[in-house]
């Protein structure tokens, strides 16, 4: 019997976990004012870089004493200039329950050869962040993108610490509440939670990790590209806007506006609605359908941007193939886009909530959902 396909369809069907959907509003037409063929050095080209600078501090709630800093090559290049710019002062803590968090212990204890203590949990768990010692340099995901676990708060974090901590928050940054006292160091990209364009990272320091950049001089070399210090001491432009190497201004003009958007719709505390109200649909669709789940399997740690979701009817044995076919379908009809799990992560599918994604499509897509299911439940009896 063939399912009858749902009567609407979602405005926007970009459920994507990065890039992710632009801000509702967003039109090609708004990138007009970028500077474009004009130097970043250029008074103009200065003061964009400056407003996305303290545009994110006002959005974000950052403290005045810490600085912000807009680098190269997305989250990565901020995650990586930080691990190898401080780390190795002293003993290193790599916490990971998810791919991103994987890599950065790759990069930790395969490239850097530091002495660290790896502490890793399955897809769907979390670390004890209680049981990690704050002494050490301690990185960690906040947001597993690929699992959909977070860190439900910073409590396990010591005020007192005497390592720092590296918070990988690319995912969590604009839908969860950073606790700043308790991150030494932050980065995040522009193409996540606020739909930006991927290209430059951000790089957030608290003054214990500028503490750090300006006492401590890194066994190994630096490329120019990671270079925060020049003669033992914090190179203030960077974190003024007056990046190491070009930016893209179409980026920054783009990032710009999405900050516009935000401030509209109430700044941190409305795009964090905006995500808690998308991943609850999410949650009440898999709380009344037995034949889906949360991966992550504590409610307290369920992320609100990318919800992972696993398939759990038996009738099921190839869970990767059938979790491609939901996908495929999904995308063939046009209502949801790119929600296949990350390649590295355990079958099923990620559907992005982060503030950019308007709630009433998530709500329009989840009954297409349970048709793509049952007609591949249904395809896999026939082919029985
Ligand atoms: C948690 C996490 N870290 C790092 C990255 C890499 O980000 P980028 O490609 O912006 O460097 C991603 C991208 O999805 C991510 O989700």
């Amino acid at each position: 019997m063939a399912m009858t396909k749902p009567g609407t369809r979602p405005a926007n069907p970009r459920f994507s976990s990065g890039p992710c959907a632009k801000p509702p509003v967003f039109e090609l037409t708004q990138l007009a004012d970028a500077p474009l063929g004009r130097s970043h050095r250029a008074a103009v080209g200065k003061a964009k870089l400056k407003a996305a600078i303290e545009g994110t501090r006002e959005v974000l709630g950052i403290p005045a004493d810490y600085r912000i800093g807009i680098v190269p090559a997305s989250d990565t290049g901020a995650v990586e200039m930080a691990m190898w710019s401080m780390l190795g002062a002293r003993k290193a803590t790599m916490v990971a329950w998810e791919s991103f968090g994987s890599g950065w212990v790759t990069d930790v204890v395969k490239q850097l050869k530091i002495d660290a203590d790896v502490k890793t949990a399955d897809y769907g768990e979390i670390v004890d962040m209680a049981a990690v010692d704050y002494d050490t340099d301690v990185v960690f995901t906040w947001n597993g993108t690929t699992s959909g676990v977070r860190m439900a708060n910073g409590d396990a974090i010591p005020a007192d610490r005497d390592g720092l901590t590296i918070c990988d928050a690319t995912s969590a940054a604009f839908a969860q509440d950073l606790p700043w006292d308790k991150l030494d160091v932050t980065t995040f990209s522009w193409q996540k939670v606020l739909g930006g364009e991927a290209a430059h990272g951000m790089l957030i320091l608290s003054p214990r990790a500028v503490e750090r950049l300006e006492s401590y001089t890194p066994a190994w070399p630096l490329p120019k590209i990671f270079r925060l210090t020049k003669g033992g001491k914090l190179i203030e432009g960077i974190f003024e806007g007056a990046t190491i190497n070009t930016p893209s201004m179409l980026a920054v003009e783009d990032y710009l506006i999405a900050l516009d958007w935000a401030r509209s719709v109430g700044g941190l505390n409305g795009l964090m609605a905006r995500a808690n109200a998308s991943a609850e649909a999410v949650w009440n669709f898999c709380a009344v359908n037995d034949w889906i789940d949360n991966l992550a399997s504590d409610p307290a740690t369920r992320s609100n941007t990318s919800v992972c979701l696993k398939f759990t009817d038996d009738r099921i044995k190839d869970g990767a193939a059938f979790a491609k076919a939901v996908a495929k379908r999904l995308e063939a009809e046009g209502v949801a886009l790119d929600i296949g799990a990350y390649r590295d992560a355990p079958a099923g599918l990620r559907i992005w909530c982060g503030g950019t994604v308007e709630t009433a499509d998530i709500e329009a897509m989840l009954p297409w959902l349970d048709w793509a299911f049952h007609a591949e439940i249904e395809a896999l009896a026939e082919a029985a």
